[in-house]
């Protein structure tokens, strides 16, 4: 992020965002940080994501475009203002000694998303495990004491023996977390119920968006309804997002249409939901996260963040911005 001024209000720096540019942490280099979710806890926003270190390659034997880096780990960075943020290293990395392992850097470990449940007091990550060819299509779950690791690998499974790919976690106001992902060939979007401990699926899941192919699942409540942001399934390609909106979070979920308004709004604006983050203290105040891969060097793919913008009858949208301040969108 850049143009941070030290004006303080509401706990926000008057920075801007300025999307698709390099972001860099305190110590001045890029974040790293894809497919990323924010958890907010106690003052403090974590910020997840792929770590994604190193020459992007395109395997010898694929018949599509499987673009991938080694697997390093999924980092963390700390901040307080949503705008200065501090690398807090990998709090999942890589484990390179062990070839068979779902954390080997040969793998895929893609979308990572932490929760905190307060009754285990407990930080978990469900992330996207696969194998460099994405046939084993797994979800895989850690666990840490600390926001900033270590977090304790636990394994992989295929959640309600399904296919899980693209994922998101999402716990509701009652302490109730729901793993959505990407199923059946990414064609169907599975909501699972987990576990009181957010460590497994309980077993009551439902299929939604039918044979509709949708991904890059991003989750949020507002005014008591439940939104899902999502994407078609191009690969890294972008494509068009979509929300849509339930009543109840195991659906049945209505589709609303494409949120996206502006420039390039047909195309997500070259970039994939990751994200729906709520500014914590505000309003009806939400970041949509986004990221702008470049498949070919997909170390230097990029960040879209862009408010919610809440019409006074509730209706979404997401116009493009080509900077914003955080302390004049949320005031
Ligand atoms: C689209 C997904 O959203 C990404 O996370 C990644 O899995 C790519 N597909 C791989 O092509």
């Amino acid at each position: 992020m850049v143009g941070c001024q030290t004006s303080q209000k509401k706990n926000m720096v008057a920075s801007e965002i300025v999307s698709g540019e390099i972001w860099n942490d305190t110590d001045g280099n890029p974040i790293n940080a894809h497919g990323g979710g924010i958890l907010y806890h106690e003052g403090t926003y974590y910020w997840y994501g792929e770590y994604k270190i190193g020459k992007t390659v395109l395997p010898e034997w694929a018949t599509w475009e499987c673009f991938r880096t080694d697997v390093s780990g999924v980092s963390c960075y700390s901040s307080r203002d949503l705008s200065t943020w501090k690398f807090e290293g990998l709090v999942l990395p890589a484990v390179k000694n062990d070839t068979l392992h779902d954390l080997h850097p040969s793998q895929v470990l893609e979308r990572p998303k932490v929760v905190y449940n307060t009754t285990t007091k407990k930080f978990v990550m469900w992330m996207h495990i696969d194998s460099p060819d994405y046939l084993k299509a797994a979800a895989g779950v850690a666990v840490s004491d600390s926001p900033v690791g270590p977090f304790t690998y636990l394994g992989s499974f295929r959640p309600n023996n399904a296919m899980s790919r693209d994922q998101t976690v999402f716990v509701d106001d009652n302490g109730k977390a729901y793993h959505f992902y990407s199923s059946e060939d990414n064609k169907t979007m599975y909501i699972s119920e987990l576990t009181s401990d957010y460590l497994k699926p309980n077993g009551h899941f439902t299929r939604n968006f039918i044979g509709m192919s949708r991904e890059a699942p991003a989750v949020f409540k507002y005014n008591g309804k439940y939104y899902l942001l999502s994407s078609g399934c191009t690969g890294w390609d972008p494509n068009q997002a979509e929300l849509a909106v339930a009543d109840s979070i195991m659906g049945p979920w209505t589709i609303i249409g494409n949120p996206c308004v502006g420039k390039d709004a047909d195309k997500t604006f070259y970039a994939q939901s990751t994200f729906v983050l709520p500014v914590h203290g505000m309003n009806n105040a939400y970041i949509a996260m986004f990221d702008r891969w470049k498949k070919t060097n997909l170390q230097d793919s990029r960040y879209i963040w862009l408010p919610l913008s809440i019409a006074n009858d509730g209706s979404i949208t997401i116009p493009w911005r080509e900077r914003w301040k955080l302390d004049e969108v949320f005031k």
